[in-house]
C-alpha cells in the first residue's frame, strides 16, 4: 500500500525534497509562493485520504520556496473528520519513504498561557496527548520504527534554538510553550481548559500531535508552529466560532508565512 503511493508520486516529480512543511491555518497562503510546482491531488493518489473540512484544500505541492525544495501538504487530516489515525498520519510515512528528514508542522490553536494574544505565534517544545489514543496503538509497523519510541525530544531542541531569533524579528515576540491535543471537534470547556492549564499547558489544538508521534517513530525530526488564534474558553468573554479562527489566521498570515520562509533558508544551509 505504502509502495504503491510512494511510486505514484515518484513518477511524477523530479526533485526529492528533504524538507516538508504541513500548511495548517494561518499558513495556506504559503502555497502561492512556491515555485517550479509540482501539484498532485490528494484525491489522485492512491490510498490517500481525502480532507472533508470546508476551506481545506487537498494538495501536494512539490517545488522550491526561496531556492529550498521542499513538499507542502495543503489540507490536512483530523481525528474529528472521522478518519481513523492510521489515515491521518498516512502522508507521514509517505513522507519518510520519499526521504523526507524534516516536517515542519503548523497549525492553530486555543491560547491557554495568559500571557499570550489572539493572532501570537507560539514554538511548539512539547507536547501533552493523554486524552486521544496513540496514534502507534496496534501492531508495529517495524520497517518504520521500534515499538516503545523515547519522546522526549519530539520537537528539535537545535531547530528550536534556530526558529527563536527568526520569531523574535519578524513578530517582535518569541512565545513558546506546552501543545495540549483535543480530538475535538468540538472547542473544550471552560472547565477542561483550567485543567490543561494544572497540567502545564500553554496552547490547544485539535491537529499535530499524530503527525508528530509518527513522525518520531520513524526518525523525522520535527518543528512545530501554532497560531494563537484565539484565547481558549472561559478566558475571555467570548464565544468561539469557526469563523473567528479562520479570520485571526488570515491576519497572522504574512508573519507566519515570513517566519516559515526564513527557517526554511536557515535550516537548508
Ligand atoms: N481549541 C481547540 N482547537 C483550536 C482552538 C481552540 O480554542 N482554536 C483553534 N483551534
Amino acid at each position: 500500500m505504502f509502495l504503491e503511493t510512494v511510486n505514484f508520486i515518484k513518477e511524477k516529480v523530479n526533485n526529492m525534497p528533504k524538507i516538508a512543511v504541513i500548511l495548517g491555518s494561518g499558513l495556506g497562503s504559503l502555497a502561492d509562493d512556491i515555485e517550479n510546482k509540482t501539484v498532485i491531488s490528494y484525491k489522485d493518489i492512491p490510498n490517500f485520504p481525502i480532507s472533508t473540512v470546508p476551506g481545506h484544500k487537498g494538495e501536494l505541492i512539490f517545488g522550491n520556496v526561496n531556492g529550498v525544495e521542499i513538499v507542502a501538504m495543503n489540507g490536512r487530516f483530523h481525528y474529528y473528520e472521522g478518519y481513523d489515525l492510521k489515515d491521518v498520519t498516512y502522508p507521514i510515512r509517505i513522507f519518510k519513504l520519499l526521504g523526507i528528514e524534516t516536517l515542519i508542522l503548523t497549525n492553530a490553536a486555543g491560547g491557554i498561557n495568559l500571557n499570550f494574544e489572539k493572532g501570537d505565534l507560539m514554538i511548539i517544545e512539547d507536547q501533552l496527548s493523554f486524552f486521544a489514543e496513540s496514534v502507534l496503538r496496534g501492531p508495529n509497523l517495524d520497517e518504520f520504527g521500534d515499538r516503545f519510541i523515547d519522546m522526549s525530544n519530539v520537537y528539535d531542541k537545535d531547530y528550536i534554538k534556530i526558529l527563536k531569533p527568526i520569531m523574535k524579528k519578524i513578530t517582535g515576540k518569541c512565545n513558546t510553550g506546552v501543545y495540549a491535543y483535543m480530538k475535538g471537534p468540538t472547542y473544550e470547556t471552560p472547565a477542561e481548559i483550567r485543567a490543561l492549564r494544572t497540567l502545564g499547558a500553554d496552547a490547544v489544538g485539535m491537529s499535530m500531535v499524530p503527525e508528530a508521534v509518527v513522525a518520531r517513530h520513524c526518525g523525522i525530526k520535527c518543528i512545530g508552529i501554532t497560531c494563537i488564534t484565539n484565547m481558549a474558553a472561559g478566558i475571555k468573554n467570548e464565544v468561539l466560532s469557526h469563523e473567528d479562527v479562520k479570520e485571526t489566521a488570515v491576519k497572522a498570515e504574512s508573519n507566519f508565512k515570513q517566519v516559515v520562509k526564513e527557517l526554511l533558508e536557515k535550516i537548508n544551509n
